[in-house]
């Protein structure tokens, strides 16, 4: 029989193209344990408010605990007919108590208020866990880091070898960035902890409901909204939710991106265990960074899941528009995305392996203890320009050679300037010029120590 939640004024059903159009059960489906924890809420506010006896709260609250088992069941589930998880759940309820009691519970709450509270509910779940996976890569990266606390690499900017950096550095570089990904999903959590529950449509209710008590039976530790138009049509907690997901992508594929380099024969600075990297169907030679690819390819899909929703609020105006019912999909694949991804991503950095030999054959390679040679004069008194200059001609003179830096003789040093006394040997190696970065936030190994303790002090409280 009909379940239609606004059978009265109509005199027909509604056509099956427009049923198949506004479907979203087969999307929302998972917002049902949350619909169900809003419903015992608002059941309880129904009866503070007098609406509901303590037999038909008893009542109520057993017809859901039915429900509920059935959908963690899978013996009850919503149809195409149902449209929405929240009409499915409704029917649900009403199969279970029968229309007199079943019926009540509809009373002072709308699917906009709803769908609005139960959105953030799955979201802050999600975002829990989503953080639970970045601190595990995290954690996979500071063991990185720490298992190779003094191997040197080539630092680079534009992808040229620009000075030496230790590993480790670069390595927390990538853990500060993740670091702030996961600051985000907390703030961002907290900024979220507020309920629509209680605006109901649009304009609230008139039957006495208590909206903090709803608020705070959901676990909305900011209570509940203080205006119900923007409870039941703001999707910014979405969007900026979208934002937190993509960014996260991002700061993945930037990871993925130097994997796959180092990954080649040309580099050849790490390699990656066979459990995390796949074959050719045809080239059994080959051994592929896959995992990063996926996750280089992914942060475009979370790109676009951000930009879609944007799109889709851009000039709504207030308050609820069906529109709003395209929220859902994007950031729920960006969820199932990152969840896939992220344990993936953990596991291949965990088990690579660091060719510390290649790395630290290239580190003082391309000129890039130039730099230190410019500073070394600065020190005696030279300044930077000229001491740039007298830099820039040492490369220039080995480049004409075909030699590095080190290789110079003292007079072919004195010959470049008087400046260059034999004591610039000391910068131009790469010990030295790493252990000189010794200020807050540098390459040296006592700066990385530093910075080492601070990022496992955070992860430790994260
Ligand atoms: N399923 C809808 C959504 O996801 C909620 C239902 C509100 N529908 C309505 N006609 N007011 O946004």
């Amino acid at each position: 029989d009909d379940v239609r939640l606004w059978g009265g004024r109509f005199a027909d059903g509604p056509a099956e193209a427009l049923a198949k159009l506004s479907a979203s059960v087969h999307f929302d489906w998972r917002l049902a344990p949350y619909d169900i924890a809003g419903s015992r809420a608002h059941a309880r506010v129904l009866h503070k408010a007098g609406l509901l006896t303590d037999d038909e709260l008893q009542r109520m609250m057993d017809g859901l605990g039915l429900l509920e088992a059935d959908v963690a069941a899978g013996t009850f589930t919503g149809t195409i007919a149902d449209e929405d998880v929240h009409t499915a759940l409704e029917r649900g309820l009403l199969e279970r108590l029968g229309p007199d009691l079943g019926g009540k519970l509809r009373a002072g709450r709308s699917r906009n208020d709803q769908v609005a509270t139960l959105f953030r509910m799955y979201l802050r779940d999600h975002a829990r866990i989503i953080g639970g996976l970045l601190t595990d890569l995290q954690e996979a990266l500071v063991g990185l880091a720490e298992a190779h606390a003094d191997v040197a690499m080539p630092g680079r900017t534009h992808l040229q070898h620009a000075q030496p950096v230790l590993f480790a550095h670069h390595v927390l570089a990538h853990v500060q960035a993740l670091g702030r990904d996961a600051e985000r999903l907390r703030q961002w959590d907290d900024r979220t902890a507020v309920s629509p529950y209680g605006s109901g449509a649009l304009a609230g209710s008139s039957l006495g409901l208590d909206p903090e008590a709803v608020a705070a039976d959901l676990g909305f530790e900011r209570g509940s909204v203080g205006n119900s138009i923007d409870g039941t049509a703001s999707r910014d907690f979405v969007a900026e939710f979208a934002f937190i997901t993509a960014m996260i992508g991002i700061d993945l594929s930037r990871i993925a991106e130097e994997i796959i380099i180092w990954n080649t024969k040309e580099f050849s600075f790490v390699t990656l265990h066979d459990a995390f990297s796949t074959g050719s169907s045809i080239m059994p030679q080959k051994k592929n960074p896959d995992i990063a690819e996926l996750a280089r390819g992914k942060s475009g899909r979370l790109i676009g899941n951000l930009t879609g929703l944007l799109a889709t609020l851009k000039a709504l105006p207030l308050a609820y528009n069906r529109d709003l019912q395209e929220d859902k999909e994007p950031v729920f694949d960006s969820c199932d995305q990152l969840e896939v991804l992220l344990p993936a991503f953990t596991g291949m950095m965990a088990t690579l392996t660091v060719n510390r030999a290649r790395m630290e054959e290239l580190a003082p390679a391309g000129f890039s203890l130039a730099t230190d040679i410019a500073e070394w004069l600065v020190r005696q008194g030279v300044p930077f320009r000229v001491a740039h200059e007298v830099a820039g001609e040492c490369v220039k003179e080995c480049e004409a050679r075909g030699i590095e830096l080190d290789q110079l003789t003292d007079e072919q040093f004195a010959a470049i300037s008087p400046h260059l006394t034999p004591e610039v040997r000391g910068v131009l190696d790469v010990p030295g010029a790493l252990a000189s970065r010794n200020g807050r936030g540098g390459t040296a190994p006592s700066a990385v120590a530093v910075q080492l303790g601070e990022v496992k002090a955070d992860l430790a409280v994260q």
